[in-house]
């Protein structure tokens, strides 16, 4: 028919075109390539053109646009892949289609720009660009269409998640860490759901607690654009370590299964439940797990146990394997000292130090460190784990492995490249017997603690209905703010896989809010449990509680986006990530009681302010509130999602007064100020210790983007890299001892200084033993000292000597005492022992210190008399 005008009738809406031409409505014109498409399809869009005339009717002529896929997952600095926006005619449709965008954030950009204009049955691509600082989040793009009358509109889910990771880092303090029992979260692979090498220990129904269900590292990967929405910058999974392969139940119960990864049998593969079915020492599933996390500026913190293997009375019998080959067995262990584990009882008594690292934790054999197959063992483990890209670890039970041998690993993993360990260390409060022991490994080991006696305080307060009193978390605040050399590594938390969720204990969804909110603003490194954000509990009691293990390790059910427990992690990890206050600031109450915590922190000149008021029915009229935000007036961050409002500051000279407001029950609210840096301001070292040759990072602000110097003393360290906010470095070749760093900008300009130990050397983990002690009075106690900076450097007192020394009970000779401590490899030190009476009093061994030459590599262990 081409060529010969013809007549054609269009049915448009309920009006009818007559063209001799067959000329459209310039609201339908065709591109030519849609025109050969109509000759094709004559029937479908040219009703009766043609053909005589004849009327039909059929849909109103129109279009559909559509957006594939309808979500895209996008990285800041980064551009996505390409969506496909279609516009499919319908009843004749042929003209041109405008399509426009709104909710398109600040900061990104599209290829090609809206509006755009698209004839009827075509599609276009677009592609999507992040800026480096758009806010991690999900947002709606609403894409409307219009072509003459007719109009159609489009949803797509963009998720704009963090800048790729590029490097490693010793600074976490900025990071909001997400923990994953993997086995709960989502099944991405169902073929490994039921491996064939440990068959029969999987739950479809998920009816059996201890059973796996199916979650694992693809499904991670998987849900990586809910991650990054949420706006959380690290994954803290459980452990990945290939677990046993047989269940602990008795024959004919249900499985008792390592779903939750604590029972290793080979520390070298990983759990075949979650990677590969059939090969455990696969590391394919893994590795494209961290690529997804890391392309998406998410960190991954692996959990790790060097105290133990697995049940010794049960399964396996505690036996470990070495990249499937037969490493240790407890159940045929050599006698002592060639013993792969320790054989002591069960540890009863939490205050003994001797129990504490040398008994049995639950049922787990307990494995020896101090023997060098093991020590290695561990340390390669760990080192394996950074090869493949691990960004942190969180070591499993820290309280229980031997102390002085946890400095050594420590050391291993710092040395290696810029990583963050952060152990458990379960603990009541602050005045737990074994708190102060708990400060001194922390200051001493470079390891941070998880937060044991915030998290029981913040348990206590927000967890009951008339809920605990506020001072409680003040005042932990306070004395952990005495206590620890870096109060901001400390890693803060209310509920973990170990305890029942709060919302077993006290189900209030306004209370997991309240919680959160002072969790993520308050110093420290805050965790959130995975399934907070949709309030997930399971109150079954387990036999000492409601809602404990394994009753607390639900199934992820539902990854909704719209939660308000989701919406305010989104705002707070974003505040830590724009506002420096909440990484770097130090805290102080503004405003207490019981029922109401205004908590500010500040760094410089920026300044976060948080008012709870926890309480079910109490208004509270907050009088007398001063801030160092500056005078103004401050909208509320969370955008009153917790019922929050403005406010007005007025000068007060530095103590600025708020105007009085009244705090409803359940509200939360964040005012801030974020002024720009004017020159550079030091908020993080991490490492706190290493010796020359350490790479170590220092985060801040202000630093500028040229290279400038980092400080020891008068030694310059050479600079790995440099940034405005953040500067890796090498620890310079310097004497041992205590450096307040210094970082200073290429023109000149200095930051505040930030305390540093160099070491004298690697460490090496050393068993020092010594004989024929005087028996000395209770309340006295037995340390080690000596000439290195690792055995305080002549410093004596209870913080600086290492111990106190331990004697298992009964110990015979009972003057005989030992202690594991790392110590420089290679060199020779001077050491001698030391009786500290409980008034500080220091009775020094008599004589001459002791020589000891450090063995190069290993372990090490001598024996003196007193
Ligand atoms: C503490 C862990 O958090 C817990 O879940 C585990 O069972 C024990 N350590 C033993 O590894």
């Amino acid at each position: 028919m081409a060529g010969s005008p013809q007549s054609c009738v269009l049915l448009t809406h309920a009006k009818i075109f007559v063209s001799h031409s067959c000329a459209l409505p310039e609201s339908m014109q065709v591109s030519p390539s849609f025109r050969i498409k109509l000759l094709t399809l004559p029937f479908l869009f040219l009703a009766g053109c043609g053909g005589g005339g004849s009327t039909q009717t059929g849909p109103p002529p129109g279009f559909t646009l559509s957006i594939s896929p309808g979500s895209l997952l996008v990285s800041q600095t980064t551009t996505s892949a390409p969506v496909t926006i279609t516009a499919t005619p319908a009843g004749g449709f042929l003209g041109n289609v405008a399509i426009n965008v709104a909710g398109l954030p600040a900061g990104v950009t599209s290829s090609p720009s809206f509006p755009l204009s698209l004839a009827a049955g075509n599609s276009q691509q677009v592609t999507f660009t992040a800026g480096s600082s758009v806010p991690r989040a999900n947002y709606t793009l609403n894409f409307s269409g219009t072509g003459g009358s007719a109009s159609s509109s489009a949803v797509l889910t963009l998720t704009v998640s963090g800048a790729p990771i590029t490097s490693a880092t010793g600074n976490f303090k900025q990071q909001v860490i997400y923990q994953i029992v993997t086995d709960r979260f989502f099944d991405g692979d169902t073929t490994n759901d039921d491996p064939a090498l440990s068959p029969g220990l999987f739950d479809s129904t998920h009816a059996n607690f201890q059973a796996y269900w199916g979650g694992d590292f693809a499904g991670i990967q998987q849900q990586m654009a809910y991650l990054a929405g949420m706006g959380v910058t690290a994954i803290w999974i459980s452990p990945p370590v290939d677990n046993i392969d047989k269940s602990t139940a008795a024959a004919g119960s249900p499985p008792s299964a390592p779903y939750h990864g604590y029972w290793a049998h080979d520390m070298m593969c990983l759990e075949e439940h979650f990677g590969d079915a059939t090969n455990p020492c696969d590391w394919t599933a893994f590795d494209n797990m961290v690529t997804a996390a890391h392309q998406n500026g998410i960190r991954i913190i692996v959990d790790f146990a060097a105290n133990d293997t697995n049940p010794y009375d049960a399964g396996e019998q505690g036996q470990l394997l070495n990249g499937g080959k037969p490493f240790a067995s407890y159940i045929n262990d050599p006698p002592a000292p060639g013993n792969f584990f320790h054989h002591n009882p069960t540890v009863t008594d939490f205050t003994d130090f001797y129990q504490l690292q040398y008994y049995t934790l639950d049922d787990l054999a307990d494995l020896n460190q101090d023997h060098p197959a093991v020590d290695s063992y561990l340390k390669n483990a760990v080192l394996q784990f950074m090869n493949h890209k691990v960004d942190g670890f969180r070591l499993d039970a820290v309280k229980h492995v031997t102390w002085g041998w946890e400095y050594s690993l420590a050391n291993v993993a710092f040395t290696a490249s810029p990583t963050f360990l952060f152990g458990e260390w379960n603990q009541g409060g602050t005045s737990d017997p074994v708190y102060p022991a708990s400060h001194k490994f922390a200051n001493h080991s470079g390891i941070a603690l998880l937060d044991f006696p915030l998290a029981n305080a913040f348990r206590d307060v927000f967890g009951s209905p008339n809920g605990g009193d506020f001072h409680e978390i003040d005042s932990t605040l306070t004395t952990e703010a005495n206590d620890f050399a870096s109060p901001n590594d400390l890693v803060t938390f209310f509920d973990s896989h170990d305890l029942p969720r709060l919302l077993s204990v006290y189900n209030n969804q306004n209370r997991v809010n309240e919680a959160l909110t002072l969790l993520l603003a308050c110093r420290g490194i805050p965790v959130v449990l995975y399934g907070d954000e949709q309030y997930l509990h399971n109150d079954t009691n387990n036999g000492s509680q409601n809602g404990g293990d394994p009753y607390n390790r639900v199934w992820m059910s539902t990854f909704k986006t719209k939660s308000p427990a989701y919406s305010l992690i989104n705002l707070m990890a974003n505040l830590r990530q724009s506002n420096p206050a909440l990484a770097y600031g130090n805290s102080m109450q503004r405003w207490i009681n019981s029922d109401v915590y205004i908590l500010e922190r500040q760094f410089n000149s920026e300044v976060v302010l948080i008012a709870v008021n926890k309480s079910e029915t109490t208004s509270y009229s907050i009088t007398g509130l001063f801030t160092s935000l500056p005078p103004g007036s401050y909208s509320d961050y969370l955008n009153g999602l917790m019922g929050g409002f403005s406010v007005s500051v007025t000068n007060g000279g530095g103590n600025n007064p708020v105007t009085n407001f009244n705090l409803l029950p359940h509200t939360a609210a964040v005012w801030q100020s974020n002024a720009a840096a004017t020159g550079p301001q030091a908020g993080s070292v991490g490492p706190l210790l290493g010796q020359s040759g350490v790479p170590v990072t220092i985060a801040g602000q202000g630093f500028g983007a040229a290279t400038g110097k980092v400080m020891f003393g008068t030694t310059a360290a050479a600079i790995n890299s440099w940034s405005d906010s953040t500067v890796s470095l090498t620890v310079p070749p310097v004497a041992p001892g205590s450096y307040q760093v210094q970082l200073v900008t290429s023109s000149g300009a200095k930051a505040n200084t930030l305390p540093f130990t160099v070491l004298t050397g690697p460490l090496i983990p050393v068993t020092f033993t010594v004989n024929s002690v005087p028996v000395f009075s209770a309340g006295s106690t037995l340390y080690l000292t000596g000439n290195v900076v690792e055995l305080g450097a002549g410093v004596v007192n209870t913080d600086a000597a290492i111990g106190p020394l331990l004697q298992p009970p009964n110990s015979n000779p009972a003057t005989s005492w030992f202690i594991d401590a790392s110590v420089p490899a290679g060199g020779t030190i001077q050491f001698q022992f030391a009786i500290i009476a409980s008034d500080g009093t220091v009775t020094m061994e008599p004589g001459a210190p002791h020589p000891y030459t450090v063995p190069t590599s290993g372990v090490g262990s001598i024996s003196v008399n007193w």
